[in-house]
């Protein structure tokens, strides 16, 4: 947290220590002027008042220091902004990340889809950020970065990791009930370890894991991965949607169209419901699934798994 993982973040520290100093000398010798004053011209040791001119000098250099200052501290922040919002260095590698209640999505230029951003140490990366729904926030305080998506245009962001590790990543705009869930991780790696990694010798972190066995046990890791588990439980506790527990086969009461009507779940009940998920709505719960990103294949292995939950 004290220290940042990104050179740009190093900038942004050292900004923030040295206007943090200003202030704080500021602040001193204010409070200390302040209660000398109170003292030495009390009443009782200044019992007449006097008439004090203007010191022009005095007035002039204090007025001229503070421009200095504050003019400093303008262009310092100027020229870091400027680097951080510009164009990112030639190859640098592009990563497009998708928000949407209530998950990230990380797609690689090679395919493949994470919910975890993993990054080279010392590689310059660009991220170019999309919303589906609703505006959301990407932030990684250790990179201090923070960028807003908005859904209808691509925002974008670039930085250089430079230490090794694994930092949070979260949404930092209130996006909805499971707003607090939209977390996740960036996780940097050396070269030979991110190299590895992409030719799919080393796992890196949940998301990353090498194919699972059956589809059941994908459906189960997509189940985790993919927040389905911050809406449907799997041991028949309610949530904000109905639990998946003994949901295949079931009998629901659903509303379509404003019409109650009694459905079987079925594969295809579920996968509509997860490409419309208002069409077909539970009785006694809201309308508040947005589509899946899942592919049809992954949406096949949740149903996969949803059948084993008896
Ligand atoms: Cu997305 Cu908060």
């Amino acid at each position: 947290m004290f220290s940042a993982a990104t050179s740009i973040g190093k900038e942004t520290d050292l900004a923030f220590w040295v206007i943090t100093g200003i202030s704080a000398v500021l602040f001193i010798l204010i409070i200390f002027f302040m209660l000398y004053f109170v003292y030495r011209y009390h009443h009782r040791r200044n019992p007449s008042a006097s008439d004090i001119e203007g010191n022009s000098t005095l007035e002039l250099s204090f007025m001229g220091i503070s421009i200095v200052l504050v003019l400093a501290m303008f262009f310092w922040g100027w020229d870091g902004y400027k680097t951080m919002k510009g164009a990112a260095p030639a190859g640098s590698l592009e990563v497009k990340v998708t928000g949407q209640m209530w998950l990230w999505t990380f797609e690689y230029p090679d395919g493949r889809r994470l919910n975890e951003l993993v990054l080279m140490k010392g590689a310059p990366v660009k991220l170019r950020l999309f919303s589906n729904d609703v505006i959301h926030s990407f932030y990684v305080p250790a990179f201090r970065i923070k960028q807003d998506i908005i859904p209808g245009s691509e925002k974008t962001v670039w930085f250089t990791p430079d230490a090794a590790g694994s930092f949070d990543l979260f949404c930092a705009e209130y996006c909805g009930t499971n707003h607090s869930s939209m977390i996740t991780r960036a996780i940097v790696v050396e070269e030979a370890d991110y190299n590895a990694w992409l030719a799919g010798k080393k796992e890196l972190g949940a998301a990353s894991k090498a194919k699972p066995s059956s589809k059941a046990a994908l459906g189960k890791e997509l189940y985790a991965t993919m927040s389905c588990s911050a809406c449907h439980s799997i041991d028949g506790s309610s949530g904000i949607g109905p639990t998946f527990k003994g949901l295949f086969g079931k009998k629901e009461r659903v509303t379509t169209n404003g019409k109650e009507r009694v459905v079987t779940v079925d594969e295809a009940y579920i996968m509509k419901s997860e490409h419309e998920p208002t069409a077909d709505v539970v009785v006694g719960f809201q309308p508040v699934m947005p589509p899946s990103p899942l592919t049809d294949e992954e949406i096949g292995a949740v149903i996969e798994f949803i059948k084993t939950l008896k």
